[in-house]
């Protein structure tokens, strides 16, 4: 695993998780898929500079410019439904991206333990394309490594870019072992406890419901 923690030099990036952390600041669940968003924008421009670039002629009134221009062939990938905002802030950036969608949830046998389930999936091939793999919450790894698995059987995935907002030092571990070695974390922050409920500490909570609302 490539690991790309952004929080190893302060920058703009601070306010905005800063703010998602913020218990008051996350009454305003609009400003919470916002920031969100911004941080998957500033998180796929650094992505960027890792993929494949070609020259493209470009023609201004008054002459030719050689512009090199991302040339690799790419889906996002995105885990319903906490994944969404931070799908939307990588669209932004990537106009041409095609679009995979997968769910993942958490069925609890007991309070504290769980298995991954994995029901829906809409996705185009992934032969010969980087997957950028979208959770905005890597706590225990598990949901990634189920997903996948499932993935993995759409083609053959030239490498994969995960893009998270806060990530768990056990779920970077974890995730360590089940990906292609030449995998890319891209992180905005990285925690180091989980509680015994899986949850991120200090984290944020509940992503998911944070941006869209309780779930029962
Ligand atoms: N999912 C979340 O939304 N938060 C966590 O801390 C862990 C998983």
């Amino acid at each position: 695993m490539i690991i790309h923690n952004l929080d190893s030099s302060n920058s703009v990036l601070n306010h905005f998780i800063s703010e998602i952390r913020d218990v008051e600041i996350q009454k305003d669940s609009m400003r919470f898929r916002r920031n969100i968003e911004r941080i998957g924008e500033i998180l796929c421009y650094e992505l960027s500079k890792e993929l494949d670039f070609s020259d493209h002629t470009v023609k201004t009134p008054l002459g030719d410019k050689i512009i090199p221009l991302v040339s690799d062939k790419m889906v996002l990938c995105s885990i319903l439904r906490a994944g969404l905002p931070l799908h939307q802030g990588i669209l932004n950036y990537f106009d041409k991206i095609e679009n995979a969608f997968i769910s993942a949830y958490r069925h609890h046998t007991s309070p504290e333990a769980f298995d991954i389930k994995v029901e829906y999936l809409a996705s185009p091939s992934l032969d010969n394309k980087i997957l950028i793999l979208a959770d905005p919450m890597l706590a225990t790894g598990s949901s990634l490594s189920a997903v996948y698995e499932i993935l993995k059987t759409l083609g053959k995935i030239r490498e994969i870019h995960i893009v998270a907002v806060i990530a768990a030092t056990e779920g970077i571990d974890h995730i360590t072992s089940q990906f292609p070695e030449n995998t890319h974390l891209w992180v905005a922050t990285v925690d180091n406890e989980l509680n015994t409920y899986g949850y991120i500490v200090p984290g944020l909570g509940d992503a998911g419901d944070l941006a869209f609302g309780n779930k029962l």
